[in-house]
């Protein structure tokens, strides 16, 4: 669809604007420390920031909106690999072309946000290449949110009116669903909701144990037995993360899931999966194919890498007129981002197993393994993940230590961070622009830092 104003002036001044933007974006391409004279440039301007937001920020970091690939450059001229992306949002890596040609193509236009009332063409294009994407499930609608959080409330709703009054959730211990009034009793962590009122009856049950992988499903399905014998009928749906996040990027194999699935089906229950951080990032699309479970699954939730937030729904869970509206949809050129970047992961060479991205797994699995075995043995302990997300533990694992760990990485070069909780492991979101000597390069520095780091 076209959009905007355009005329061959605009034609001409595009191309080079795209051009001349990512020529300069591409100068930044290699770690190096802060530039002379502005050492302490981030901490003073976080120092005024923290004030104002009265919390401090995790790193000492501010970007400059400069950075290419898997490079960030901070405000103090020091460029670092961004393995982290945002806590997810950053899949494609830093000015890649969909997101400056996105950008550009908003600024054409007479806009800046889109919301439900008066669509724009991007709005539509995301949502049909969406739905076309998840052809082989039952999933036929999809409504855009204002988070990741907010799609799994709205996810809620849709599957609250169909069981009205069955209101009760089924969800998995370490599961992170998000921090809204609803999301944060499915969030498993107690430490997120102190003080907080109960907004709705969930009991959580074991996931996949990776140190009992034999016993995982049974001790599955005994806990849904005995919740399900406790409080019979009051359940609307099961609700899970096929690749746990900030649980520490636990998974099970499929036949895990599959048996669980049927279950679920068996007991009338609707099967909710919180794709919010595992999309995109697996080895399709959607960790529920990566898996193999397209016709289980009844409602799903989006966010991060989309670059927008929203939930894929059955036609049975269309809800009826009035339960779901809202103001925004997202800004124009969030939502051309992630219609074009539905188009390139899934058109490109990105998926199967021949794809880029489990590539990348083998790659940085192989090679971090290799440094447990080897120069890091007795300094490392495990090493995991799938598609770009990937995990490994340091030292005695505890907090403190990864903690510490990641900040020390953070000054040598590499922006990561943490997930799970004793085990904590260090997470890398990996972006998908890297080239084999950036691996080399990342992993040379993970093992420096773990050898200065861990006794
Ligand atoms: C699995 C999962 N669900 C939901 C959320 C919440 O998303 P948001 O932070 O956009 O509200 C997150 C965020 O980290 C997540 O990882």
């Amino acid at each position: 669809m076209e959009y905007g104003v355009r005329n061959n002036e605009i034609n001409d001044q595009f191309d080079k604007l795209f051009s001349s933007i990512l020529k300069e974006q591409k100068n930044f391409m290699e770690v190096r420390g802060p530039q002379e004279g502005k050492e302490h440039l981030v901490e003073e301007t976080l120092k005024a920031y923290n004030q104002e937001r009265g919390k401090g920020i995790y790193f000492n970091y501010v970007s400059s909106g400069r950075g290419h690939g898997p490079f960030t450059e901070l405000i103090d001229g020091s460029v670092k690999y961004d393995l982290i992306g945002g806590i997810g949002p950053n899949l494609l890596g830093h000015s890649h072309p969909i997101y400056i040609k996105s950008h550009l193509e908003a600024a054409l236009g007479d806009s800046v946000m889109c919301g439900n009332l008066q669509p724009y063409p991007q709005a539509i294009e995301l949502t049909n290449n969406l739905l076309s994407a998840v052809k082989e499930s039952n999933l036929k609608h999809f409504w855009f949110t204002g988070s990741g959080s907010f799609a799994n409330d709205l996810a809620l709703k849709l599957v609250w009116q169909k069981k009205d009054p069955a209101y009760r959730v089924i969800a998995f211990k370490k599961a992170f669903a998000g921090r809204s009034v609803a999301t944060q009793d499915i969030t498993h962590n107690a430490n997120y909701r102190q003080g907080m009122p109960k907004s709705l009856d969930v009991d959580h049950v074991p996931h996949f144990d990776q140190n009992n992988p034999e016993d995982s499903l049974k001790n599955t399905l005994a806990a849904l037995e005995e919740v399900t014998a406790k409080h019979p009928n009051q359940h609307c749906a099961i609700m899970l993360e096929i690749i746990q996040g900030e649980g520490g990027f636990i998974f099970g194999p499929k036949e895990y899931y599959e048996e669980i699935f049927k279950w679920a089906k068996k007991k009338g229950l609707y099967i909710w999966i919180d794709e919010v951080q595992t999309f995109g990032r697996t080895r399709e699309l959607f960790a529920f194919q990566t898996m193999g479970l397209d016709k289980y699954v009844d409602i799903v939730s989006v966010g991060k890498a989309l670059q927008v937030c929203g939930v894929l729904y059955s036609e049975e869970l269309n809800p009826k007129p009035g339960l779901i509206a809202g103001t925004f949809n997202g800004s124009v050129s969030a939502l051309s981002t992630g219609s074009k970047l539905i188009k390139y992961l899934t058109e490109g060479n990105f998926y199967g197993d021949n794809g880029r991205i489990k590539e990348l797994e083998d790659k940085f699995i192989t090679k971090l393994t290799h440094l447990m075995k080897n120069s890091c043995k007795d300094k490392m302990t495990y090493v995991g993940g799938i598609g770009t997300m990937i995990a490994f533990e340091v030292g005695d694992s505890t907090t403190e230590t990864v903690s510490k760990f990641v900040k020390a990485l953070f000054n040598n070069g590499i922006v990561a961070f943490m997930a799970g909780k004793e085990p904590t492991r260090v997470r890398l979101l990996l972006p998908l622009a890297m080239t084999d000597e950036h691996i080399d390069d990342i992993i040379s520095i993970i093992e420096k830092t773990i050898l200065e780091e861990i006794n």
